[in-house]
């Protein structure tokens, strides 16, 4: 057999290894029946594409796969595969490839696996070894598949505190196109998925091809395209020089990345990658949660909290986290990161008397932790300066008035799993907010760069508080989204979105995350009625029916809200109850809408949808275009109905009065007549099979 191909869910990957070199992926896209394999290696092409790892040996003369090399002793790799790749494979169920080759000359060998799932998300990772005796400098390591000439167009995303995820487009030409990131987290701009597609793809048209590496350091993603007319589209961790020096025997080993391709645009791209997830680590059921950060910041007072906490059970919230400030010295930003021990002077007697109340009205209990950090002013940096991660003697420049904890340091990680480990024990927590509030400057470990060491650390630590509170919950945090990846969601359970709770910013900002991100791992806030970021006001209506569609929960101060608003959060978060199931298993839908200043998205299941119609400025066309629904089954016919307190001052059409019945494909096709709404305001729709 000379080609494998993995096939699931109407993908498939073509893999040719006919060659001595490297396999060569030959197709990777729609699904080509069972004669894939046959067939396209009786249609070798003249200039052939390049194999699994590119190099100058293949005919590569864009950014090569491996980078590295040995001073004075340089030998250009050329692989020679160990026989044929050991493949499992089912066709239309997935399956893997493991590919094993060397170059004696150069002294390397190389394990290339490729996975693929039940839903077609492809994920491929490589590990190369030193087999000489002199030290080998790896500079890189990525995986890639090829893209063909029709993939004419990028997308990617950026952003910055409070507004994440902020898409951008160009043409995809001859050159590279490279995110990178070198601020030792994920970062706030990180593009998440990389994505080429046909010229004007969508959320529901067009053909896609996506990236993604789940690694939260250093790392970069790049589409390439050469005048050969190859491309590539390609991601793995950035190394910086000297970071990886492998030993004889040593090896390095990628992070997981993830490729997922649909022939229906980004919504099909997206399901899978969420589909992937979902089999990977299922969740319970997400409690709607009480944020303590905008209510109280850094004044903690045991009347307002307990206070607090009666409103939210009245209001029907199930989980109670305690923000920044219960912790020594505490009491502004400036002091007391790194000492893990509850401030005793704001918080007599411990923190029993909060949890005991939150857990009495049936709440969980969280908490707040920032543990690979420390402020200057803290006993833990006075004790051990050298903990410090940086070059001993001086440390990198302070951001929030932080440093960072060089966690690969045994006695740190020891320390800090001693306090995550008895402070969860104590107080028996649900759940931990885990932030990390700062880019990593200048790290230096053992006298190489930091950012390898210190991610896998902080995995490990994550790794091994989880083995022993096998119930305890995670948030992802890091001054919002700039901890949000698969390598941190393969062990925890939700990243905190953004700190902007402002509604109109958060639309954009959890429409484009949830590209990657699930709604049910996305935390989702009701804040206070003026975003304490942008200061904007907004109607609580706008604000709920924003936070509705994630992991519900509210960042707002519910004891200076009036009855009236908390009557209507209560409504608010009943309602995202009833419709959890749906919400937190279902299929993420948007709408091509024609009209900028609308969205319209949803969540669609078998038999039941639930679609939100965003009006977010005002709109210039009187009539409003059609709001089209897709996701349902065409041939099916679905009541709409309208769920949830109407929009204040909206003008609705007769079909938002009483239930209705009409087939999907009408639904989908001609849609409903426009409501007109004022800016701001939503009306959600549901649809049920009848
Ligand atoms: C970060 C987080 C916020 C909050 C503060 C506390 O900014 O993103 O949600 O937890 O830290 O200091």
């Amino acid at each position: 057999m000379s080609h494998t191909v993995l096939s699931a869910a109407g993908t498939c990957l073509v893999l040719d290894h006919t060659g001595p070199g490297l396999p060569v992926v030959r197709h990777f896209g729609a699904a080509l029946g069972p004669d894939a394999g046959p067939a396209l290696e009786s249609l070798t092409p003249l200039v052939p594409p390049p194999p699994l790892l590119a190099g100058q040996g293949d005919g590569w003369f864009g950014r090569p796969g491996l980078a590295g090399g040995r001073p004075g002793d340089h030998w250009p790799v050329r692989w020679t595969v160990d026989g044929e790749p050991a493949a499992e494979a089912e066709p239309g169920r997935g399956g893997r490839v493991t590919v094993t080759a060397a170059d004696e000359r150069a002294g390397l060998r190389l394990v290339s696996e490729l996975v693929m799932d039940p839903h077609g998300v492809l994920t491929a990772r490589h590990t190369v070894t030193n087999t000489h005796a002199g030290p080998y400098r790896l500079d890189g390591l990525t995986c890639a598949v090829p893209l063909p000439a029709r993939a004419a167009e990028l997308l990617d995303l950026t952003g910055r505190w409070a507004l994440e995820k902020v898409p951008q487009r160009r043409a995809f030409g001859h050159g590279t196109w490279a995110r990178e990131s070198r601020r030792g987290r994920t970062g706030h701009d990180a593009t998440g998925l990389l994505v080429a597609g046909t010229t004007g793809f969508g959320f529901r048209h067009g053909e896609v091809w996506g990236v993604h590496a789940a690694w939260s350091g250093g790392h970069t993603h790049h589409a390439e395209r050469v005048a050969e007319g190859h491309a590539l589209l390609a991601a793995g961790e950035l190394l910086e020089p000297g970071e990886i020096t492998l030993g004889e025997g040593e090896s390095y080993r990628t992070p997981w990345v993830y490729f997922a391709w649909s022939g229906t645009g980004l919504d099909d791209l997206g399901g899978r990658l969420h589909d992937h997830l979902r089999a990977a680590r299922p969740l319970p059921a997400r409690p709607v949660t009480l944020n303590t950060w905008e209510a109280a910041y850094f004044d903690h007072d045991l009347g307002h909290l307990t206070r607090l906490a009666d409103q939210a059970a009245a209001a029907g919230i199930e989980r109670f986290v305690l923000d920044d400030g219960w912790f020594r010295g505490r009491r502004h930003d400036r002091a007391g990161l790194g000492d893990w021990y509850v401030d005793e002077t704001v918080w007599p007697g411990g923190l029993h008397r909060l949890a005991g109340h939150v857990r009495g009205l049936g709440m969980e209990f969280g908490l707040w932790f920032e543990p690979e950090m420390v402020n200057p002013d803290s006993d833990l940096a006075r004790a051990h300066p050298d903990w410090i991660l940086g070059r001993d003697g001086r440390p990198p420049g302070l951001q929030r008035n932080q440093h960072t904890l060089d966690l690969a340091r045994p006695e740190v990680h020891a320390y800090l799993l001693e306090r995550l480990d008895t402070l969860v024990g104590e107080y028996a927590l649900d759940y931990i907010k885990w932030d990390h509030n700062r880019d990593i400057a200048e790290p230096v470990h053992d006298g190489v760069p930091g950012v390898h060491r210190q991610t896998l650390a902080a995995y490990r630590l994550i790794d091994e508080l989880r083995r022993r509170h096998p119930a305890l919950e995670i948030e992802s945090c890091s001054s919002g989204g700039a901890r949000a990846d698969y390598g941190i969601l393969a062990r925890t359970d939700r990243v905190w979105t953004s700190d902007s709770n402002d509604a109109i910013d958060r639309q954009a900002i959890q429409r484009w995350t949830g590209l990657l991100v699930p709604p049910e791992r996305m935390g989702c806030h009701v804040g206070a009625p003026a975003d304490h970021i942008t200061g904007r006001a907004l109607p609580l209506a706008f604000r709920a029916a924003t936070a509705l569609f994630g992991h519900m929960g509210v960042e707002w101060d519910l004891t200076a809200a009036t009855q009236e608003e908390r009557d209507e959060l209560a409504v608010w978060i009943a309602l995202h109850k009833r419709l959890r199931p749906l919400l937190h298993t279902g299929r993420v839908v948007r709408a091509d809408h024609p009209d900028p200043s609308a969205l319209v998205h949803g969540v669609t299941a078998s038999g039941h949808a639930v679609y939100a119609y965003v009006q977010l400025t005002s709109r210039v066309a009187a009539a409003g275009d059609p709001v089209r629904l897709p996701g349902l089954d065409p041939a099916a016919r679905y009541e709409v109905t309208v769920p949830g307190p109407l929009p204040e001052g909206a003008a609705l059409p007769r079909w938002a009065a009483a239930p209705l019945r009409l087939p999907g494909v009408v639904l989908a096709e001609a849609g409903l007549p426009a409501p007109a709404l004022r800016p701001a305001s939503v009306l959600l729709i549901e649809v049920t099979r009848v």
